[in-house]
């Protein structure tokens, strides 16, 4: 559902055509909808088929990555990326279409009517291939991205009910039951920052990255007393904000902990203020990502405000299973971004029913 919202999101704001995702019906666990089916089901609906296809796309793509150049071998006789990128070309490229010939009609949108990223470079430019690049380029770096987010703030607060009845309270305090948090609302809501944060800091959306070091240079030794290390010109080094965002000598000895007040109370000033770095959802210096004031913040308001409670569960046969995944009450998996495995089944009690 969660990944329903962020399509229907940025197919409005992005294209200006709403996927309406969100009207399908509820996806049950019974439904046995597989995310990670590799077929493409042509009797799914558009939007169901969209999300599909558009999570294997980028698990395909990071696959190639990691083959280096030699992954066009590891396809030569099946383009494993193909019926999926036909998938999400077929319903980006006739929007894209329509807004050329508009263009080419003279059509422009009125003063008053909101201008799409599309709109934006339809205008600056006429290569329809530029420009669906660009268009699925900020949908990679946009949808999933918020889609993991909330999902993983929803699992945390389910598992920390007092975090949750606290959040609920600063909602009901400044936005009420049921109304449509507005961007002043969010700003001074600080400990729905703190949620967000926290869910940021234990499931980074992005959980590794990599820089190609431009000339030569050296990393201060890992332990003290200890060799730097050297790091050619051209080297690319990855890098796990994830890994670094659980370190104890970061974070403190509770760093593995979901805890929302670290990012309000005393451990603030102890860890973050001096050094910044250890938190990086969104990378840092120049290429920073451009879209972190997005929309991530106002869906859960709303969302706890018109619910009472929150529970997730694992999914059946589970709890029978013997180690983590007798624990754990979903899977993570990364492409090029972290997600969750499948799926997490979450139930809630409507505020209102009580
Ligand atoms: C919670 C949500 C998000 C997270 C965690 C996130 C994270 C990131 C990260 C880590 C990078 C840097 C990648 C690198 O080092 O190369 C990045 C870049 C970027 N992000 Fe985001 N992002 C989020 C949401 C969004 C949204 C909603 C948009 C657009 C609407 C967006 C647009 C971009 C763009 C355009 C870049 C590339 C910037 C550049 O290379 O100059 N992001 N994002």
């Amino acid at each position: 559902m969660i990944g329903r919202f962020t399509l229907d999101v940025a197919s409005t704001f992005l294209l200006g055509k709403e996927m309406d995702s969100l009207s399908l019906p509820l996806p049950y666990p019974t439904s046995g909808y597989s995310k990670s089916s590799p077929v493409v089901n042509p009797n799914a609906h558009t939007a169901e088929s969209f999300i599909h296809s558009f999570s294997l796309a980028q698990k395909i793509s990071s696959a190639r990555q990691l083959s280096g150049n030699a992954w066009p071998l590891l396809e030569m006789w099946d383009d494993k990326l193909k019926p999926h990128m036909d998938v999400i070309n077929n319903f980006v490229e006739p929007v894209i279409q329509s807004a050329m010939e508009r263009k080419k009609a003279g059509v422009q949108k009125g003063e008053e009517e909101s201008l799409t990223l599309l709109d934006e470079l339809v205008r600056q430019s006429d290569d329809q291939t530029l420009i669906r690049d660009e268009t699925i380029n900020i949908l990679v770096a946009g949808k999933d991205t918020t889609s993991a987010t909330l999902s993983f703030a929803v699992y945390m607060l389910s598992e920390h009910p007092q975090f949750l009845a606290k959040l609920r309270q600063e909602v009901l305090d400044t936005v009420g039951p049921d109304r449509t948090p507005t961007y002043d609302d969010v700003k001074d809501m600080k400990f729905l920052r703190a949620v967000i944060n926290e869910s940021l800091r234990l499931y980074p959306p992005v959980p590794f990255d990599s820089r190609q070091a431009i000339k030569e240079t050296t990393f201060a030794p890992l332990t003290p007393g200890g060799k730097p290390l050297f790091i050619p010109a051209g080297a690319t080094v990855m890098y796990s904000v994830f890994y670094m965002h659980r370190r104890k000598d970061l974070w403190g000895p509770d760093a593995l902990e979901f805890d929302p007040d670290r990012f309000v109370d005393s451990r603030v000033q102890k860890y973050l203020v001096p050094n910044p770095y250890i938190f990086l959802p969104f990378n840092a210096g120049p290429r920073i990502c451009l879209g972190q004031q997005a929309s991530i913040q106002y869906p859960l308001p709303l969302f706890i405000g018109t619910n009472r409670s929150v529970t997730t569960y694992p999914p059946e046969g589970w709890k029978l299973k013997e180690g983590r995944q007798g624990k754990e009450k979903l899977m993570t998996d990364a492409h090029l971004t972290l997600f969750i495995k499948d799926a997490m089944f979450v139930q809630m009690t409507e505020a209102r029913e009580s």
